[in-house]
């Protein structure tokens, strides 16, 4: 619909007297355009909620970050790059949640994102304990495809977990929660502040406070270790204890774990950054045609990959 079109811009609505609660500070695009409905999720600075768009009944998943609440807790900067990195990455790859708008009210901040009917890939984990070898295979292999082209963009995740990953209609996967996103500028970049989840966090952030792309890679080990395991790869009883489990590489697979996917744990779960499958000769340039073609994925048909059904989940 051309009358939707951001670029074009809607036609400003009949100015009302009083300013409510949602209208939209450039008066273009508001909350009043859309019919909210049930709470998907919920964050320290933020809820995201199921909403349709009023004239196209269109669906999305809206994301409403209180002002307020991040002003109060220096956290605009994370809202912005939230915003930059998704519209950096675009409607380019099917695995990335799209953002179709943003827009502001007094109170909050709206992202407007594609709707993943099937939520996160961490409550499946959860309601099922494990997940099938070809399920983990197929969704590491989606995982690996999104970061492929999320990397070939100079965006790195930061912050990969089973919750940060969603299931749209079709069950296949898609990345969100770019807040914790950096954009590169070099290939390797310290960041003064920032430490992900404890469990997916890779040694070389605890150890150098060093990212890069390959600390994706890290925490695609673990994701895979998970699905297949049931369990953590690295977890202790405190978020400390965890990191020195992390830096101590202290992990085991389970008996019965699937073989080639313990040889590809094994070769992501690496303390070196730059050794890692997939990271490249510097550990910044572009290396995922290997991971591609690990053993693990022979099954994989990556041309099909986003258009042939997914397994059934179990
Ligand atoms: N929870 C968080 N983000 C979501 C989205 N885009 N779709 C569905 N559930 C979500």
């Amino acid at each position: 619909d051309p009358r939707l079109s951001p670029s074009r811009g809607i036609q400003p609505r009949a100015q009302s007297t009083t300013r409510s609660r949602t209208n939209s500070i450039n008066g273009r695009f508001g909350a009043d355009d859309f019919n909210f409905g049930d709470i998907l999720g919920e964050g320290s600075y933020s809820t995201v909620m199921q909403a349709t768009h009023r004239v196209t009944k269109q669906e999305y998943a809206i994301k409403v970050l209180d002002k307020g609440h991040l002003a109060r807790n220096n956290k605009l900067q994370t809202a912005l790059i939230e915003k930059n990195t998704l519209v950096k990455l675009g409607a380019g790859h099917p695995g990335i949640v799209k953002l179709h708008w943003t827009f502001q009210d007094e109170y909050s901040l709206f992202f407007v994102l594609d709707l993943a009917r099937n939520g996160e890939l961490q409550s499946r984990i959860s309601k099922m304990g494990s997940l099938s070898v070809e399920c983990s295979r197929y969704y590491a292999a989606q995982i690996v495809d999104a970061l492929d082209y999320m990397h070939s963009k100079g965006v790195i995740h930061r912050d990969l977990k089973p919750e940060n990953l969603l299931l749209d209609d079709n069950f296949r996967l898609k990345i969100t929660d770019f807040g914790t996103g950096k954009i590169l500028d070099s290939d390797v970049q310290t960041a003064k502040t920032f430490v992900g989840t404890a469990q997916y966090v890779a040694p070389e952030l605890l150890e150098n406070n060093e990212t890069s792309r390959s600390s994706d890679l890290w925490a695609l080990g673990c994701i895979v270790y998970q699905m297949i395991a049931g369990r953590f790869a690295f977890h202790g009883l405190s978020e400390y204890l965890t990191w020195q489990k992390v830096k101590a590489l202290d992990y085991t697979c389970p008996d019965g774990f699937d073989e080639q996917a313990k040889a590809l744990v094994q070769k992501l779960l690496v303390k070196s950054p730059t050794e890692r499958l997939g990271a490249g000769e510097q550990g910044s340039s572009n290396d995922m045609k290997a991971l591609k073609a690990h053993p693990f994925f022979k099954q994989i048909d990556w041309a099909t990959l986003w258009t042939a059904l997914a397994p059934t989940l179990e």
